[in-house]
């Protein structure tokens, strides 16, 4: 397993308290049909600011909401993982894209609108927006990149950083294997679709599998999750997460990667955990779930952002 080199980042250039101002220079439904899941694509210009430049794939903008919450206190910051890839959207260095849902939520039948993630899906082009960052300093690509392969799981919005890193690798001549996992409940919810699409067809070395979890059953019931996928579709996974030098990343909603680890485990892949406890010392059969999830951590070859 070659050594892997992350790159040296820049972090909070701008803070809560020292924002940033960046203008809105497209906002747009990235899904792949309309949904009542609703998901679109944002880009920021933060030409003139001191960020221009500095935000990598895989790190987070932070954006800070106007107005107060109910007792009266500014909001407080968001983070977004940012989707462009380290040169910026579309190749410009003062252009950084991100990938939001609206956070909306039915609680005993009062409905509850998510206060920054709508802010930014109402924001219109020309739209002035409050910016922090860059954020994160781990969940990055190797600068030594044509080392390794890649195994990427992404649930919901989670592709993000996922967008960013496979235009980066591929735009410099990704010669490894790479397979994005990318998990939504119908199939109108697929984020960025045409894109992906296009890249399985132009490159024979990146595998795009989606695990649709609310149409169809597996046989034993269960859903299509991310790491069904592991057993689902182990005819492209399995040769890769076989190699020394395979590293995998995985984004989205918390929770997620506890169902990634035990799969992997189950399957002998263990050396992408780090088993705490007594973990090591008995088979994964004998796990139970509660121990997995306290004791099972991401090991030197996986990356892991969940929220
Ligand atoms: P909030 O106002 O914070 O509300 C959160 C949820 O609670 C909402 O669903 C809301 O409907 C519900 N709610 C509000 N009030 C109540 C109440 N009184 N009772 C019950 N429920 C209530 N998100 C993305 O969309 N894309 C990304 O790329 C992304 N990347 C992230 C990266 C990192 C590192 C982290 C930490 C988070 C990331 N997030 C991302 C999540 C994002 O930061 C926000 O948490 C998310 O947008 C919700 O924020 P909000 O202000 O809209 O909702
Ligand atoms: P489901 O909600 O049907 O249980 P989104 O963010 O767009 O809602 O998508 C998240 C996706 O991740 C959904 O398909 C959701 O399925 C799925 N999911 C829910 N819980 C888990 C989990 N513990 N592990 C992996 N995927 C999950």
């Amino acid at each position: 397993m070659p050594d892997i080199h992350l790159p040296e980042v820049e972090l909070n250039i701008h803070t809560p308290k020292n924002t940033a101002e960046a203008t809105i220079v497209e906002n747009y439904v990235c899904t792949a049909e309309n949904s009542p899941n609703i998901i679109r694509h944002i880009t920021f210009d933060i030409s003139g600011t001191a960020l221009e430049g500095k935000f990598r794939t895989g790190q987070s903008i932070g954006v800070l909401p106007p107005g107060e919450n109910e007792k009266g206190r500014p909001h407080k910051i968001r983070l977004y993982s940012v989707s462009s890839p380290t040169k910026g959207e579309k190749g410009k260095k003062h252009l950084v894209s991100t990938t939001v849902k609206r956070a909306n939520e039915e609680v005993d039948g009062t409905f509850y609108l998510g206060v920054c993630s709508n802010y930014i899906c109402n924001l219109k082009v020309g739209d002035k927006v409050k910016v922090t960052g860059p954020s994160g300093k781990r969940y990055l690509l190797p600068t030594n990149f044509q080392d390794f392969n890649y195994v990427f799981f992404a649930t919901g919005t989670g592709i993000a950083p996922f967008r960013g890193m496979i235009m980066e690798l591929f735009e410099q001549g990704f010669k490894g294997e790479a397979a994005l996992v990318f998990g939504c409940p119908y199939r109108t919810d697929v984020i960025y679709p045409k894109y992906f699409s296009e890249m399985e067809e132009k490159h024979e070395n990146f595998h795009y599998i989606k695990m649709i979890s609310r149409e169809d059953r597996r046989p034993d019931g269960s859903k299509y999750y991310v790491q069904t996928a592991i057993d689902d579709r182990s005819e492209t996974l399995t040769p890769i997460l076989e190699k020394e030098n395979t590293l995998i990343y995985l984004c989205g909603m918390k929770g997620m990667e506890t169902g990634i680890y035990w799969n992997l485990a189950q399957k002998g892949f263990l050396d992408y955990l780090d088993l705490r406890g007594d973990l090591a010392s008995k088979s994964p059969l004998e796990w139970s779930w509660d121990e997995a999830k306290k004791l099972i951590k991401p090991s030197a070859r996986t990356f892991e952002e969940v929220y």
